[in-house]
């Protein structure tokens, strides 16, 4: 019944995640790994005692950020762990981005950016990417309560440069410029050294993608201390708890385990480069991509139809609205991208 709704319910316009389909597909549309993670977490779960899930979690979840400062040689006050990047992120909005000033949007992102400035009353306004569809950095020197982007940006795959970054925040030091480095690990450069000389750079990232631990949700911030206590404390004003007992365990594991971790993403890496050079010879636009997803437009078929068509054929990729000539595809297994290949070229016979 309207009646009882919150007023704030009317101005939402929640972000929609690709689908989770109820029959096996092959998945393609939410840039889940198709490697496992660490096998170390297996005897980890088959050695947990189940007595220690009476107690609450850490609240600090200081097990996991130890390791993480660790593995990024910076200091435990400097990292923040969520429920998912996607927390992180709505965490980080309320934190940094509730300004007089409107904040700095890339137009065409992660779709969820502008979903949080609606819940939050944030103003914001997007700047457009250029012709090939790259983020256009040197369009962001305006006046602002914020910057954000995701480097690499989803769904392009495009990457920006170390110094176009320093370029940005040397610009900016004002207002919080925060990176969502969600991709990073798949080729291209993490800006977290810079956040030792710069006190307003966010950092955010995530254990689903390169990880492959999109099913516990695990996401963490890296910044300057004041930066990290203003989470916190936002954080503290919402949930206590956010990490539960196994989750952090299971993150730990994947964190310590680097060489892995290189490895399965240097494959990816591989796995892409070829899928896209085979989807050029058919004639398609692939965007070079940094990401472990490549957006790619066909030609002779609409996405639209292409979208539909490899949906029959149990194969599940990522159609926009907001950007319809073209389909978003995460990088799956050899197997898997061989497969897509054979229904694409197969398709066109039928054409
Ligand atoms: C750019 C970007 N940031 C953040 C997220 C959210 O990741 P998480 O699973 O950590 O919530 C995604 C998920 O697809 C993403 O594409």
């Amino acid at each position: 019944m309207i009646k009882f709704l919150s007023y704030k319910l009317k101005k939402l316009n929640p972000y929609i995640p690709g689908e989770q389909p109820y029959k096996k597909m092959i998945k393609l549309n939410t840039n889940e790994n198709p490697y496992p993670p660490t096998q170390k977490i297996k005897n980890l779960l088959k050695n947990f005692n189940s007595y220690n899930l009476r107690l609450y979690p850490d609240p600090t979840t200081s097990n996991l950020r130890k390791n993480i400062a660790k593995r990024y040689k910076i200091k435990y006050e400097q990292i923040f762990v969520g429920n998912g990047s996607d927390e992180v992120l709505a965490l980080s909005f309320l934190a940094f981005f509730c300004q007089k000033l409107p904040l700095i949007i890339p137009n065409i992102t992660y779709s969820f950016y502008p979903v949080y400035c609606k819940l939050y009353n944030i103003k914001y306004k997007t700047i457009p990417l250029n012709k090939n569809l790259e983020i256009t950095l040197n369009k962001m020197n305006i006046p602002n309560g914020g910057i954000i982007f995701a480097n690499p940006n989803t769904p392009t795959g495009h990457a920006i440069s170390y110094i176009e970054i320093i370029n940005l925040i040397e610009s900016h030091n004002d207002s919080v410029v925060l990176i969502d480095e969600a991709y990073i690990n798949f080729g291209s450069e993490s800006a977290i050294p810079l956040i030792k000389k710069y006190k307003n750079l966010l950092i955010v990232n995530t254990l689903s993608k390169a990880h492959s631990l999109a099913g516990i949700r695990i996401g963490f911030a890296i910044g300057s201390n004041h930066l990290i206590k203003g989470l916190e404390k936002v954080k503290n004003s919402f949930n206590s708890y956010p990490i539960d007992i196994i989750s952090e365990l299971i993150a730990v594991e994947a964190i310590k385990d680097i060489k892995y971790l290189k490895n399965k993403c240097n494959y990816i890496i591989y796995i892409r480069e070829n899928l896209s050079k085979k989807l050029k010879l058919i004639g398609f636009r692939v965007l070079p991509s940094k990401a472990n997803f490549i957006l790619v437009k066909p030609i002779n078929i609409s996405a639209k139809d292409l979208f539909i068509k490899l949906r029959n054929h149990g194969i599940l990729v990522r159609y926009f609205n907001n950007l319809n000539d073209y389909l978003r595809i995460s990088i799956g297994t050899i197997q898997q991208m061989n497969y897509l290949l054979e229904t694409i070229k197969w398709l066109y016979l039928l054409n």
